[in-house]
């Protein structure tokens, strides 16, 4: 076989068979086939596209390129759960104590932020001492003993995938369906969950801009879990304005621990009960979904998805006390309001534009390299549809460094548009797929 002769066969928009992507893939992740070749494989697929067997192939040969994750010790269904990614997606920090304090097995591989979205493993270095550079046998007597446990990605999950993602970064080759489906499926099937909970964002902070390009993401992810062998069920939601009211890395841990203690924003409480439901449901805890919220919600009524989380905390190392006193995160040493321009009802806000406010006040990175303040952020006060006159506050900002700020408070202002009638709320959840 040469790659010469299956990169024509793509170009001329044939079909590539499952012994060629293997031999694709396996000469590529071993350093056979240079990145030349496989740049121009990448731009034949992402002319031509790919079937849905030939994304199924490429997606288990991905999976299968280094370790996969052995759960067998894990007792009862794992099931995990995946965003495309967000501003202000915090929803793991609530999420995973919540189902956990139900009885699901959640055996978690996250990642840092890059870019206008942040990460979950960011934001759980919020509480002192936290670490995900646990052992896969630490990772597994955790998830055993508490239910949760979550570790970062290590280098020989996937990593053909890793390497065809740098790839396609620096080529113009990111933005294609079957590309995408198959680099996030890939790394799920080979953390070993049995279950699958896919959280498809859509809108102005999302990967997907177009509702129809999210649908049609959610409906690949979860025809190739199901083809593997997994349970898949995918929630598309909105990612137009940012989730919650917090962005930033400890304020979105204290909007998580509000919402654990009853007091959390609608969206995002309602996305944690939808994901959670379908999880709970996968997981074989409840026959419907209707069940399974109820057994959520009652994890928040009687406190059992806070201790959850707490003893997750401490189990990686962590110090749970701002588990119960939120005072006890970072916090940045000026905060103030960013005063509305103009009266009006809020018609719009560019949501990836407050992502990079965050950025720009040190919360994101700009490399994989950089150091990032865990303190700083935002919180808005107004979201699409509410009504503000001028001078009152759209957002409370928390910085530590004044210059950084006034750019930021610049930069948020534009992200707002603003109507004089009234604004019609669009639904956050805009489909499920199963
Ligand atoms: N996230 C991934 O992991 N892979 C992609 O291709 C796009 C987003």
């Amino acid at each position: 076989m040469r790659m010469y002769d299956l990169i024509m066969k793509k170009r001329n928009g044939g079909k590539l068979a499952k012994e060629e992507i293997e031999y694709m893939v396996s000469g590529f992740t071993g350093g056979q086939i240079p990145d030349y070749q496989m740049s121009a494989m990448m731009m034949a697929i992402y002319f031509m596209g790919m079937d849905k067997e030939e994304t199924l192939h490429l997606t288990m040969a991905m999976a299968n390129s280094g370790d996969m994750l052995d759960l067998s010790q894990i007792d009862g269904i794992k099931v995990d759960k995946h965003s495309t990614g967000g501003v202000g997606d915090k929803t793991s920090l609530a999420l995973t104590p919540m189902v956990a304090a139900c009885g699901i097995r959640v055996a978690k591989m996250s990642g840092r932020g890059l870019g206008h979205t942040g990460g979950t493993i960011d934001k759980l270095e919020s509480f002192e001492g936290f670490s995900t550079g646990i052992s896969e046998r630490q990772f597994i007597d955790n998830v055993n003993k508490i239910g949760i446990a979550i570790m970062g990605q290590t280098a020989d999950l996937a990593p053909a995938d890793k390497k065809l993602y740098g790839l396609r970064d620096v080529t113009a080759t990111v933005d294609n369906m079957s590309l995408i489906a198959s680099s996030i499926m890939s790394k799920k099937l080979a953390s070993g969950a049995d279950a699958i909970v896919l959280d498809v964002k859509t809108g102005s902070g999302a990967f997907m801009k177009e509702e129809e390009d999210a649908f049609s993401l959610a409906k690949e992810m979860v025809e190739l879990g199901k083809n593997a062998g997994r349970k898949a069920v995918a929630v598309v939601s909105d990612m137009d304005q940012p989730l919650g009211y917090a962005v930033g890395n400890s304020l979105e841990v204290k909007e998580a621990i509000d919402t654990l203690k009853g007091n959390g924003p609608a969206d995002f409480l309602e996305l944690c009960l939808t994901l959670g439901s379908y999880m709970v449901e996968l997981g074989g805890l409840a026959a419907d979904e209707k069940e399974a919220r109820k057994m959520l919600e009652q994890t928040i009524a009687d406190g059992s998805a806070l201790k959850k989380l707490a003893q997750f905390i401490e189990a990686q190392g962590g110090d749970s006390k701002a588990v119960y006193d939120t005072d006890l995160l970072p916090k940045a040493e000026f905060i103030e309001e960013i005063a509305s321009p103009k009266e009006g009802y809020i018609e719009k806000i560019v949501c990836d534009e407050i992502g990079i406010c965050s950025l720009l006040l040190g919360g994101g990175r700009e490399t994989k390299e950089s150091d990032i303040d865990l303190s700083v952020g935002l919180v808005l006060e107004k979201k699409v549809g509410d009504y503000v006159k001028a001078g009152e506050p759209l957002a409370i900002i928390h910085g530590n460094n004044k210059d950084k700020m006034k750019a930021a408070k610049e930069r948020f202002i534009g992200a707002y548009s603003f109507s004089d009638s009234p604004v019609e709320k669009q639904p956050f959840i805009k489909g499920i797929i199963r």
